[in-house]
């Protein structure tokens, strides 16, 4: 009886992104929210994880929490500093959504140019680009965290939108109004877009 096995052909075990999107039931994307300090990113990213996560999807939410106090602790305002926050947020994100999951990020990232990198760096996985649209006004009336006050009195430099520039987006593909939806609309309106474009069940 000769010996089979040096016929046999070993397959190192692996799982494939297709077959965590089959065990997932979805593709993996980014919901990458975008908008002033005190617009409301952090509040309607965690609705939505709520909501998605409520009916099985697999999810997570990247924020200053989790991100700026670990991963991104030895970075400040400056605006190459904020550059590099995004780059890093950026492929955090892109590994998550390998692994097969809706990933909410909620950053100011101001600028344009590292958005559309970000976009690039997903490549055929989808970044859909959540502008939360609120008035300076309202965020600064809001001030949750007192910030703008300090800003306001000079005690805080490069504070976005006072001092530090915010590119508004060209063509996000959810806009959300925060001054005139409640936190569970404004949820709602992004679901709905995931549904309407079968990134959901
Ligand atoms: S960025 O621009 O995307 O790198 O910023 P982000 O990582 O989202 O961090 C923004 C939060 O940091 C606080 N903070 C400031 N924001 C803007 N400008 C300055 N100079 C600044 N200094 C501290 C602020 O609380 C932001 O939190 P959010 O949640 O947006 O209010
Ligand atoms: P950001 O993460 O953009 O800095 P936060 O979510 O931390 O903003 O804060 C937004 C504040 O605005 C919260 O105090 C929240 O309760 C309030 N708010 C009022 N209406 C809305 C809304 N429709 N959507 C989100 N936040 C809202």
């Amino acid at each position: 009886e000769t010996d089979k096995s040096t016929d046999v052909v070993w397959h190192l075990a692996s799982v494939s992104h297709q077959d965590r999107v089959a065990a997932n039931g979805h593709q993996g994307a980014v919901l990458w929210f975008t908008g002033l300090s005190g617009s409301g990113k952090s509040t309607v990213a965690n609705a939505v994880d709520k909501m998605l996560h409520d009916v099985g999807a697999k999810t997570y939410v990247l924020d200053g929490d989790n991100v700026r106090h670990g991963l991104n602790g030895d970075l400040g305002f400056s605006d190459s500093d904020r550059i590099e926050n995004i780059r890093r947020i950026g492929e955090v994100a892109k590994l998550f959504v390998d692994a097969g999951l809706l990933v909410s990020t909620a950053f100011i990232s101001p600028f344009a140019a590292d958005r559309s990198l970000v976009r690039e760096l997903l490549g055929d996985k989808p970044f859909i680009e959540v502008f939360v649209d609120t008035p300076l006004e309202v965020c600064e009336q809001r001030d949750p965290k007192g910030l703008y006050k300090k800003a306001r009195a000079g005690e805080i430099k490069h504070f976005t939108g006072i001092d530090s520039a915010y590119d508004v987006p060209a063509s996000p593909e959810i806009h959300v109004q925060t001054a005139n939806q409640d936190v569970q609309q404004c949820a709602q309106q992004v679901v709905d877009y995931l549904r309407a474009n079968g990134l959901m069940s």
